[in-house]
């Protein structure tokens, strides 16, 4: 064999807890993940800032053991995180007493279409069966084509629609 330039053919996908040290870096993927949603041209986010020291200063790390905060490594770089929690569904009524809420799924511009969503999302999927959590649910804007495409091939479907209109100016 000559050594030489190889093609690397995969990527191993790792996925651990967050810890203190990730605060830099989750400070800026939240605020990274916060323009992408605003470039979604929702009129909520219009004049909507996130500042950075702020940010960096709330992040509660590590997460609340009743919490869930994970970041996924590709072969030690860091690619993504996700966010999650127990809440209860939204017929209070309901004898399902708590679902698996996922609150942020962010994958950074350069590992996107790698799996490591998916990879976060199983992750999460087998955090919540380990509490014997029946049903998994996250949210996302009709108008976020990836996380449509992401979350549909993921076996997510629509349940509940919001609905607005606007009524004055404010
Ligand atoms: C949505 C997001 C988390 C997906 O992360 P990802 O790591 O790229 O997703 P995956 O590689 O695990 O993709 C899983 C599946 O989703 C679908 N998918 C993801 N990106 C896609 C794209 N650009 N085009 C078409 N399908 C896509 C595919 O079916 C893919 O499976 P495949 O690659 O085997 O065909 C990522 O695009 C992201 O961080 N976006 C910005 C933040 C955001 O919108 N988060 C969600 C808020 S609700």
């Amino acid at each position: 064999c000559r050594p030489g330039r190889g093609r690397v053919l995969a990527m191993t996908i790792t996925i651990r807890d967050l810890c203190a040290a990730d605060r830099e870096q989750m400070a800026r993927w939240t605020i990274d993940f916060f323009a992408d949603l605003k470039a979604g041209g929702d009129p909520y986010f219009e004049g909507a800032v996130l500042r950075p020291d702020a940010v960096a200063r709330d992040l509660i790390l590590p997460f609340p053991s009743d919490r869930l905060g994970v970041m996924a490594l590709r072969d030690s770089i860091p690619a993504g995180y996700l966010t999650a929690r127990l809440d209860r569904p939204f017929v209070h009524e309901s004898p399902i007493h708590l679902v698996g809420h996922v609150s942020h799924v962010y994958v950074a511009p350069a590992h996107r279409r790698q799996g490591v969503a998916r990879a976060l999302l199983a992750h999460a999927e087998a955090w919540f069966r380990d509490r014997g959590i029946g049903w998994m649910q996250l949210s996302w804007q009709p108008g976020n084509r990836l996380a449509d495409q992401a979350w549909r091939a993921s076996g997510f479907e629509p349940y509940r629609i919001y609905g607005r209109r606007r009524i004055a100016e404010g």
